[in-house]
């Protein structure tokens, strides 16, 4: 059952086969060079994609402006306290800029930082700091089909292999992403938040959460953990970051708005660091490159995040997309996680060799086949590594119905039936780093 009715609405078309055809190879079959408007179904990213309720638009209007100590800056460090339990917030354009705010002021060069699994912008501001980011993903996120309930968690036998190797001085910060994006969205279990904030301070190091989908992770730890089914998602979101210092968020996934974010912490001194840089690189430290009526629309958008029946019916929503992809026979990864379905293209076209990016293919099929645009986040976007060649349909808060996720399914289920057509893809043009490829390279089909 879903909790709300649309206010507002926004065509959609879904554009002929030749059309789409054209498109795809107008593209170079990398679907971030589409244009949105030749997108039917949107399932890029859940992030900054939603929709926003009556009360955040209304929440817009009192949007104060004042370039410093604005109203709307106190809504939103109410939220913060409220909400996750943060005494000190500086607001930022979005979640990679409190990556560079906080890691700016915590890391130098030659550090080490394990985290359950960087995602990208977070790996990345790791190395702009001079920094090693390595990944301590649980051993169980390997198998795609097994019933674990919490496939994101951090392994903490790995954290002190590491610790071995470089030495506890080495390491200053460690970090948590829940849920676990770049591990199929699965969720991670209070036990191992708590096990990794003991680790942390056996290790004197500081205890940092990468905080995007806290809600939709609190929602799995409600239905999954033992001991958590009386506790509300608001007390089982704050029990979350009670052991943690500091957390980077991004606003447009759990506080539901279409840009923002901010990076809180309990350490004054860090605090005042942190807004240093913050002026530096995000603005005044009461604004961070946001207008008043985005913090406005962020305040509250964090509070319904953790009342119900939000959350429950947006897992449950990516859950039924998982249910009516696994009954058309389509390979997902189980369990579904919080944000999105992972199709598993090499599973799908087994017959396509790594090289010829069965994930990229997938999508492009995707796309040609019901104009629907996933992601791929496999051995093309993930150069030189060996993870399965994954395809992620993230889905858009509060945004799409039923027939909607029907036609997603049925799209795939088309995918599946010509499978033996598809032969894979090459790139023809691609951008220095490698690591940004997946954003602009141009490819074609191997058989051109
Ligand atoms: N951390 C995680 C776990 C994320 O998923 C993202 C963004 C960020 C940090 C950075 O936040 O985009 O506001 O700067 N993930 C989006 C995605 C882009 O599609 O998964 P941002």
């Amino acid at each position: 059952m879903r909790s709300y009715k649309a206010k507002m609405v926004e065509p959609i078309e879904l554009p002929s086969r030749a059309e789409r055809e054209a498109a795809l190879e107008r593209a170079g079959y990398n679907v971030f060079n589409l244009d949105a408007r030749d997108v039917y179904i949107d399932l890029l990213t859940d992030s900054g994609t939603g929709t926003m309720s009556a009360e955040q638009w209304a929440a817009m209007i009192r949007g104060d402006e004042a370039y410093a100590g604005s109203e709307s800056f106190a809504r939103l460090a109410e939220s913060v306290r409220d909400v996750m339990g943060f005494e000190y917030v500086i607001p930022t354009h979005q979640g990679r800029g409190a990556e560079n705010v906080l890691y700016g002021v915590l890391l130098e060069a030659g550090d080490v930082v394990p985290n359950n699994s960087h995602f990208d912008t977070t790996r990345a501001h790791v190395v702009n700091q001079g920094a090693e980011p390595v990944d301590c993903p649980s051993p169980a996120a390997r198998d795609p089909n097994s019933n674990e309930k919490f496939k994101g968690n951090f392994d903490i036998d790995a954290g002190y292999a590491l610790v071995e190797d470089v030495g506890a001085d080495a390491i200053p910060v460690v970090v948590q992403t829940i849920t676990n994006n770049s591990v199929a969205g699965q969720p991670v279990s209070m036990a191992n938040i708590r096990a990794v904030a003991e680790f942390a301070k056996d290790i004197d190091a500081l205890f940092v959460i990468d905080a995007c989908r806290f809600a939709e992770n609190a929602h799995f730890i409600k239905e999954n953990e033992a001991g958590y089914e009386d506790w509300t998602v608001a007390e089982i979101a704050r029990e979350q970051f009670a052991h943690a210092d500091a957390i980077t968020m991004s606003g447009k996934k759990d506080a539901l708005v279409n840009i923002g974010g901010f990076t809180a912490m309990r350490d004054e001194t860090t605090f005042e660091h942190a807004k240093q840089r913050a002026i530096l690189f995000e603005g005044f430290p009461t604004y961070g490159g946001l207008s008043g009526r985005d913090i406005e629309a962020m305040a509250v958008g964090l509070r319904e995040a953790v009342t119900p029946p939000y959350v429950s019916d947006r897992v449950e929503q990516v859950a039924e997309l998982g249910d009516l992809l696994s009954e058309e026979d389509v390979p997902v990864y189980l369990p579904t996680g919080g944000h999105a379905v992972y199709l598993d293209a090499g599973e799908m076209f087994p017959h396509v060799p790594k090289e010829q990016y069965p994930g990229q293919e997938l999508v492009c099929a995707l796309y040609r086949e019901g104009g629907v645009r996933g992601v791929e986040l496999g051995g093309f976007a993930f150069p030189g590594t060996d993870r399965p060649d994954l395809v992620r349909l993230a889905l858009p808060r509060r945004t799409y119905s039923r027939e909607h996720l029907e036609h997603i399914a049925e799209t795939a289920a088309k995918v599946m039936e010509t499978a033996h057509e598809y032969d894979g893809l090459e790139i023809v043009e691609e951008p220095p780093m490698k690591e940004l490829r997946h954003f602009s390279a141009k490819l074609r089909p191997v058989s051109n």
